[in-house]
């Protein structure tokens, strides 16, 4: 396999496996359906700091359904509702709550990109698409993954507006500063029994991905439950998806109470990268945003051993990381500081990681224990444990 080289997202080493037949240029955008869509927006500039940018509703001529698009510098987020009992995406949030229905890839070519994938097994969700307006036209297809998940390829090259046709300027007198997230790092799928491996090979076989990193339910366990892991990229290492199973334990796994709640397989958490975590994380406490509570001491206590080399490099204050219960972890090439929210929903599904890495390019494995002994105690006062 070839290495090659991305440094804009921090990655020299990820494997160029089969994907020339879907080259993807990065995320487009991260579509959730939810049940108030005027209200969820409110929550996402007020709570996270995301900018009101697209708007598509009933006065841009829509009459089933309602858009709002913000924007924090390279994340878009949609979040769409129907205005009809009987409407797939009413269907969809009756089933499964809130939650991520589209993780949209931008591509330089969205037919091939739906053609190639399609050949290879994908179920088509929606066949490519040509949308026009004054400026210009995009062409859009999708496929389903996991659940009732869906890829959509976005093609934009003949395009100069703003997000999509259809879509008008957002403009509001309401816009709370952003909080310092960059762009997406990585999104986790949760899927069900024994599901994990179909999934991975079906992101090899149809999408051309690699599986790069694997933890099995001996590294992801504590005393009660367990979970196993694979984490597969696509070949610039933009787009990292890891994909999670559930696995048998003294008691229920975090995994399997999502499948629950979910009803199915689904998206379990964005990872939002920003260059100053202890900043990011003291505003988002600030407004209103819940995090996991704090590991314990003997955690922070033995941060030194546990980075080893990478100790003197690091510029953050452990106590100031500790009174924020920020996460630390470490890899042969650097660290990387983490925090995971409690679910943004009521049903205890979706939730975010706010990630900086300084070198490291892992996924906190080291943190697994910790925090999934704090999830546990979370669980646990839902009576889901
Ligand atoms: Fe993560």
């Amino acid at each position: 396999m070839k290495e090659i080289k991305n440094v804009e997202y921090g990655l020299e080493k990820i494997f160029e496996g089969a994907q020339d037949f879907l080259p993807l240029l990065g995320t487009d955008y991260v579509e959730f359906y939810v049940g108030n869509a005027k209200q969820s927006a409110h929550y996402y500039k007020t709570a996270f700091g995301f900018q009101s940018y697209a708007y598509a509703g009933l006065e841009t001529g829509l009459k089933d359904r309602v858009s709002y698009v913000l924007k924090q510098d390279k994340i878009r987020l949609i979040l769409t509702t129907a205005l009809v009992s009987d409407s797939p995406i009413g269907e969809h949030v009756k089933k499964h709550g809130d939650g991520v229905k589209v993780i949209a890839l931008w591509v330089e070519d969205a037919r091939k990109s739906w053609e190639e994938t399609t050949k290879r097994g994908a179920k088509s969700f929606m066949e490519p698409m040509v949308e026009k307006d004054e400026h210009g036209e995009t062409v859009r297809a999708g496929i389903y993954t996991y659940g009732e998940t869906v890829h959509m390829f976005v093609e934009r090259k003949n395009y100069k507006g703003a997000f999509l046709p259809g879509f008008v300027e957002w403009k509001s007198d309401y816009n709370p500063s952003p909080v310092g997230l960059k762009f997406i790092d990585h999104m986790v799928g949760n899927v069900g029994w024994n599901q994990m491996n179909e999934t991975v090979k079906w992101y090899e076989d149809v999408m051309g991905f690699v599986n790069f990193l694997s933890f099995d339910d001996k590294q992801i366990t504590t005393e009660y439950s367990a979970l196993m892991s694979k984490v597969m990229s696509n070949g610039n290492g933009r787009i990292k998806f890891p994909i999670n199973e559930p696995a048998e334990g003294k008691k229920k796994s975090q995994i399997e109470e999502y499948i629950d709640f979910y009803e199915g397989a689904g998206v379990q958490h964005l990872a939002l990268a920003t260059d100053d975590i202890i900043a990011t994380v003291s505003e988002l406490k600030a407004r209103g945003i819940d995090f996991l509570p704090p590991p314990p001491q003997a955690y922070y206590d033995d941060i030194p051993n546990r980075l080893g080399v990478h100790m003197k490099m690091m510029k953050e204050d452990i106590k100031e990381l500790q009174k924020l219960s920020i996460l630390v972890d470490a890899d042969e090439e650097g660290y990387l500081l983490q925090i995971f929210t409690k679910p943004v929903e009521d049903r205890p599904t979706l939730f975010y990681e706010i990630i900086q890495r300084m070198g490291a390019k892992g996924f906190g494995a080291g943190n697994f224990k910790a925090l999934f002994e704090s999830i546990e105690r979370e669980q646990a006062k839902r009576g889901t444990l």
